[in-house]
């Protein structure tokens, strides 16, 4: 008779887990507030000023800049670095498409270097391999919430006089060595689009420690606006990334209740990590020493096919929905040199590609091969969903229990 839940069996978990976002009447106010105030927008009110002040002080970075997404908010940090047209910027293959296509945007061309397979975070050995001549930037990406190894990163980047930018849109709360990410390179970059840890549906934002790096990015998110300037004049040749007041005071009513939220996930991912270990073919990614905190994100596991007698991922993740457990899927699909965009280079006039000299030759996206990438995407990497981080205790003891449960009954499901 048939155990599993996709074969017809009783799932683990019927109910559903913790949906997301969590809001109450605090956004609920923080929203009404701006909207009877009348000042909607950041020229009159004060929530995109109080945002950026409080979200750079919880990054321990000395200036914020808000932006409309994860996506505007990296394109207009590149810009701002003044860095030149066809500048080739490294950036790793396991990440959101945004990654590399706010390169494209900033006129820029990505080069992926792997990830190292324990951490899935961009490895720095793989980061020297691709430098050349016209490398001027390199992009950590704390996937996961998990953060790169800065000092072998930042170290590179001295010695090719890179600029680092992280991509810290998954990272709220991580920090590297006790200090928070974000502003350990030159600049980094936020996301509160909806699935974010905190969140106003959309949303984004710089950080850095440099005083002329922040005034060109609020330039970049602000029409090219200039400090001490007219609204009427125009420096920088900036767009309207603009943040809303009613966004802004949203975030705000999100940061406030972020630490409690996030010390909850820590907990359910220590204990996901320490139980989902033991199950063979099941291998949580490894948390280095330099990581002082993770925003747990998401919580990634590394599935073996072998153990599991060859059963491919992704009936793996559905045997795995059908006991109960979603959102849980297999995250990226492709390494990001893979998607039809930069393969067929569909760039639009954002054309360096179509001209650009890589390591002696026309660069062609179908060229790059990282095989740590390719291999977590395609057979290996399983993610959990933040929200079910969230959960009570009995509903991350339902995780490991149908985890195992598949583990133990997987010739069910060969075919
Ligand atoms: C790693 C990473 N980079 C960039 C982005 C882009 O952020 P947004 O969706 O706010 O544009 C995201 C968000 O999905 C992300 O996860």
């Amino acid at each position: 008779m048939a155990r599993l839940a996709i074969s017809g069996g009783r799932p683990v978990r019927v109910e559903e887990f913790p949906s997301w976002p969590v809001w109450d009447e605090s956004e609920l106010e923080a929203a009404h507030g701006v909207i009877t105030s009348g000042r909607w927008g950041m020229s009159n009110g004060d929530k995109v000023l109080a945002l950026q002040e409080q979200f750079a002080a919880y990054q321990d970075a000395a200036f914020g800049i808000a932006a409309t997404s994860g996506t505007t908010a990296i394109r207009a940090a590149l810009l701002a670095a003044g860095l030149a047209a066809g500048t080739e910027v490294i950036v790793p293959p396991y990440t959101f498409v945004a990654s590399a296509t706010a390169v494209l945007e900033a006129n820029m061309v990505p080069v992926f270097a792997d990830i190292d397979p324990d951490t899935y975070t961009l490895d720095p050995a793989c980061v020297e391999r691709v430098i050349t001549g016209r490398t001027g930037a390199v992009m950590p990406v704390h996937i996961a919430g998990l953060p790169c190894d800065m000092d072998a990163i930042g170290a590179i980047a001295k010695k090719h006089a890179l600029t680092v930018v992280e991509d810290a849109c998954q990272a709220w709360g991580s920090e590297y060595r006790g200090r928070k990410v974000g502003a350990i390179g030159q600049l980094g970059t936020f996301s509160f689009q909806s699935s974010k840890h905190i969140t106003a549906g959309e949303g984004g934002m710089i950080v850095t420690d440099d005083e002329e790096l922040a005034a060109r990015c609020s330039g970049m998110v602000n029409c090219g606006r200039v400090e001490g300037g007219a609204w009427h004049e125009h420096h920088l040749l900036g767009g309207n990334y603009r943040l809303s007041e009613i966004q802004a005071a949203v975030i705000l009513a999100q940061l406030a209740r972020y630490g409690s939220m996030l010390e909850r996930r820590q907990q359910s991912a220590a204990y996901l990590r320490q139980e989902l270990a033991d199950i063979d073919g099941i291998e949580p990614l490894a948390v280095p020493d330099y990581v002082s905190a993770s925003s747990c994100h998401l919580f990634i596991f590394r599935y073996h096919p072998d153990s599991f007698g060859g059963l491919p991922k992704n009936k793996f993740v559905k045997a795995l929905n059908a006991e109960g457990i979603r959102p849980a899927h297999g995250g990226y699909f492709t390494p990001a040199y893979r998607q039809p965009v930069l393969l067929e280079k569909n760039t639009g006039p954002f054309d360096q590609i179509t001209r650009h000299e890589f390591q002696g030759k026309l660069i062609d996206y179908a060229d790059f091969h990282c095989p740590v990438a390719e291999r977590a995407t395609a057979s290996e990497a399983v993610w959990l969903l933040q929200n079910l981080l969230l959960s009570d205790h009995r509903g991350l003891e339902q995780i490991v229990e149908a985890v195992r449960k598949i583990s133990l009954n997987f010739s069910e499901l060969l075919d």
